[in-house]
C-alpha cells in the first residue's frame, strides 16, 4: 500500500512538500497542484520550482496537468520529461471549480465522455510517458461512472486514484464508497483511493472497505495533521522513520518553522508570507485544544511580530488533541 500526497493549489506546494518530507513519515509520491498546459507553453518560475530536482531534490514529484487539449497536454508533458527528466505525469479530472469546469476541464472535462475518450486516445499515443488519473466520479449524477469506467478501461492508465464524489457534492456529504468499489470490479489497472481520510479511525474503516486499493492519497487530512501518516503507521506497527523522543507538537513546532522560513526566503513580503501561513492554520489550528482566539490572532496578523506572537502562544498553552 503506497501512501501519496494528495495536490492541493496554494498549499502543497514545493516548499510543503520539502519541509513535510523532512519531518514527518514520508510519502511515497508527491503530485503537484495543477499546471495549466497552454499552446506554446513556457513554464512559469513558479512552475519550475514546482517540478525541478534542483528545489525538490530527489522526492518523488508527479506533475499534474489540467487540460481539455491532447496536443497541449503532450507539450507540456515532454517539457517536464526531457528539461526535468519526469517519467510519470498526472492528468487532473477531478478539479470542481467552477472556472476551470465552465471550460470543459478538470471535473468538467467528466461532463463530456465521448470528447473525453478522444482525448485519452490521443494522448497515451502521442507519448511514452506514464500517465496516471486523478478523477471525480461524474459531474451530476452516479450513472455517469459507468460510462466513465468503460472509457478508462480502454487505456494503459499508470494508476487510477478515485475521489469518489461528484462535480455537484464539491466536498459535502460523504464520499461515495460504493462507486470506488464497482471502479474495483471493473478495472484491472492499479486503483488509488482519496478522500476524507482525516483521523487513523477513518483511515481504519476505509482500509477495511477497500484492502486492495494500491494507493492512499492524503490531502486536507494530513494538512491538519501532518503527523497523521506517522500515526497510521505506528498504529499499524511499522516502527520505522520514528524519533519517538520527540512529541507530534515539537515536531508540529519544527515543521511549521521550516516552512515559515522558507516562504520567508523564497516569497516576496510580508503579505505573501503571511497569507500561505494564515492559509495553513486555517488547517492546522482545529487540530489543538481551544483554538479559536488563537487562530483568530494568526489571521489579524499584519506583521511577522504580531504573527510570531500568536503562534508562540498557541504552542504554548495548547495542546494536540
Ligand atoms: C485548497 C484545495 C486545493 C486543491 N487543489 C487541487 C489540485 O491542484 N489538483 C487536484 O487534482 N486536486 C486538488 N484538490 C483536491 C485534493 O487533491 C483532494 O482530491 C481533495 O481535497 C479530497 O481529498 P481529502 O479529503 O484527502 O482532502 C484541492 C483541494 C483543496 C481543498
Amino acid at each position: 500500500m503506497k501512501n501519496y500526497m494528495a495536490p492541493m493549489e496554494g498549499v502543497t506546494n514545493w516548499v510543503y512538500r520539502n519541509a513535510y518530507h523532512d519531518c514527518f513519515y514520508p510519502m511515497d509520491k508527491y503530485f503537484t497542484p495543477f499546471i495549466t498546459a497552454k499552446p506554446n507553453k513556457r513554464l512559469s518560475s513558479k512552475e519550475i520550482k514546482e517540478i525541478s530536482p534542483d528545489t525538490n531534490g530527489n522526492l518523488p514529484v508527479i506533475p499534474q496537468i489540467l487540460t481539455n487539449n491532447a496536443e497541449d497536454f503532450i507539450k507540456t508533458a515532454h517539457i517536464f520529461r526531457d528539461e526535468y527528466g519526469h517519467k510519470e505525469v498526472n492528468l487532473n479530472l477531478g478539479c470542481p471549480s467552477g472556472t476551470v469546469t465552465a471550460k470543459g476541464k478538470g471535473a468538467g472535462f467528466l461532463g463530456e465522455p465521448d470528447k473525453l475518450d478522444r482525448f485519452l486516445d490521443e494522448i497515451f499515443k502521442g507519448t511514452d510517458m506514464e500517465i496516471s488519473i486523478k478523477t471525480r466520479v461524474g459531474t451530476d449524477y452516479e450513472e455517469d461512472w459507468e460510462r466513465l469506467l468503460d472509457i478508462y478501461a480502454k487505456y494503459p492508465v499508470k494508476e487510477l486514484i478515485i475521489h469518489p464524489r461528484l462535480l455537484k457534492d464539491h466536498y459535502k456529504g460523504t464520499p461515495r464508497y460504493e462507486l470506488f468499489q464497482n471502479a474495483q470490479e471493473k478495472l484491472t489497472v492499479p486503483l488509488g483511493y482519496n478522500g476524507d481520510i482525516f483521523s487513523v479511525e477513518a483511515y481504519q474503516e476505509i482500509r477495511v472497505k477497500f484492502p486492495d486499493a494500491d494507493s492512499f492519497m492524503y490531502g486536507r487530512g494530513v494538512i491538519a495533521r501532518p503527523y497523521l501518516l506517522d500515526e497510521i503507521m505506528r498504529t499499524g506497527g511499522n516502527k520505522e522513520n520514528f524519533n519517538r523522543q520527540e512529541t507530534y507538537k515539537q515536531k508540529m513546532r519544527q515543521f511549521h518553522d521550516r516552512i515559515y522560513h522558507d516562504y520567508q526566503e523564497y516569497l516576496s513580503g510580508e503579505r505573501n508570507v503571511l497569507f500561505r501561513m494564515k492559509e495553513l492554520w486555517s488547517y492546522m489550528a482545529p487540530g489543538f485544544t481551544n483554538y479559536a482566539k488563537y487562530l483568530k490572532k494568526i489571521k489579524k496578523s499584519q506583521h511577522f511580530g504580531d504573527y510570531e506572537a500568536a503562534v508562540m502562544s498557541l504552542f504554548g498553552e495548547q495542546e494536540i488533541i
